[in-house]
């Protein structure tokens, strides 16, 4: 059983190992060292235009946390070869693959860069715009949510919804609410070719780099820089998803309302949002603690950045869900039966 003060001392470490990640990731550091035969320092610096002290150092931390492997400890320390095993490369750098967890460490550096305002917010009762999060923020959060959206959004959760998938296949109509990098949209345009789809979001720069990843992917989605809220004079869609969105809604009552105008009375809404316990409880578990810590640091003070805002936080627990929905004039809400990884899935119909 670790102690308080061994626990502190642990995270400590763990969060300066994710800073070698985000490093890592920022630089272009892990591509080369997929090699098999390895890389030296010199020859990582060389590669990805990095100082070669900084590689040497880096190179050394990250075999020393157990990222990347060396082949010859004891030889000096510029011979030493270094590469990444198969198992971490899916984690950080196979953008697809469901094991790629690399993007948290710009999700955690982005809060980095804003935990001053954060601190001010809570003293004033002010909040901090997600645009504020930055670049690193934004890319984080696209990246996390995007192998789940390329395959399991497609292949499992869109055909668990009564008739939506054969609409879709038929050439219905989609809106993705707060779309963030636009990859769920792009998803279903790419399963679903013949199916329109519109993506929005309130954030100028997640549009510009969805409708820029749309046309790298020879995707056609129309990508909209709007108030999720003004859905209804868009209308009628099929289907409707909102990927974890709806806690970070500062009105959710409203843009709910506004989906539900939106909606032919055989549409469906598909809501994907934290799957966290029924009840607060503490301690918690692993996933109600990590569910908090974004809660924290970012989703409540994005919230809060709108006022009258909801201020749900991250932790929307299933009920106040239903609250929403029903406040909102949803009369069905059920939890799919279809494995969401950190999400629990909902079907929302009129
Ligand atoms: C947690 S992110 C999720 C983004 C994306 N769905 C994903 O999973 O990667 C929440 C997104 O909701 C957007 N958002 C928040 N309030 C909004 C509103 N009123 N209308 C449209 N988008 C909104 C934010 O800009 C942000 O991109």
């Amino acid at each position: 059983m670790t102690t308080f003060d061994e626990r502190l001392i642990e995270q400590t470490t763990g969060a300066l190992e994710v800073f070698g990640i985000y490093l890592g990731d920022r630089l272009g550091l892990y591509e080369p060292l997929r090699d098999e035969t390895g890389v030296t320092p010199d020859a990582l610096a060389e590669r990805c235009g990095i100082h070669p002290r900084y590689a040497r150092e880096w190179l050394e931390q990250q075999a020393v946390a157990g990222v990347v492997e060396v082949h010859d400890a004891a030889a000096d320390a510029d011979a030493r070869r270094y590469r990444l095993p198969k198992q971490h490369a899916a984690v950080l750098l196979d953008r697809e693959h469901p094991a790629h967890l690399a993007p948290l460490a710009r999700m955690i550096a982005g809060i980095g860069g804003v935990l001053g305002e954060v601190a001010a917010a809570y003293r004033s009762g002010g909040g901090v715009a997600y645009a504020r999060y930055g670049a690193d923020f934004r890319h984080g959060q696209g990246g996390i949510n995007r192998p789940a959206f390329t395959t399991s959004l497609v292949e499992s959760w869109i055909p668990a919804l009564g008739g939506a998938a054969d609409k879709l296949a038929r050439g219905g109509r989609v809106a993705d609410l707060g779309c963030g990098q636009g990859w769920s949209a792009i998803a279903v345009a790419n399963a679903f070719p013949h199916a329109h789809v519109l993506g929005v979001d309130v954030d100028p720069a997640s549009i510009e780099d969805a409708r820029a990843q749309a046309r790298a992917a020879g995707a056609a989605v129309r990508f909209e820089c709007a108030d999720a809220a003004a859905l209804a004079s868009e209308g009628p869609f099929d289907l409707v998803m909102l990927l974890e969105v709806l806690h970070d809604l500062a009105r959710p009552v409203e843009v709910l309302a506004s989906v539900r105008r939106a909606l032919p009375h055989d549409g469906a809404v598909l809501v994907a949002d934290e799957k966290v316990a029924p009840a607060f409880a503490a301690p918690g578990d692993a996933l109600e603690r990590l569910m908090y810590g974004w809660s924290i640091v970012h989703c409540l003070p994005a919230q809060m950045a709108e006022q009258p805002s909801a201020a749900i936080g991250t932790v929307i627990r299933e009920d106040t869900l239903r609250a929403i929905a029903a406040q909102a004039g949803f009369g069905a809400v059920r939890v799919l039966d279809v494995d969401g990884g950190f999400f629990r899935l909902y079907e929302l119909r009129p």
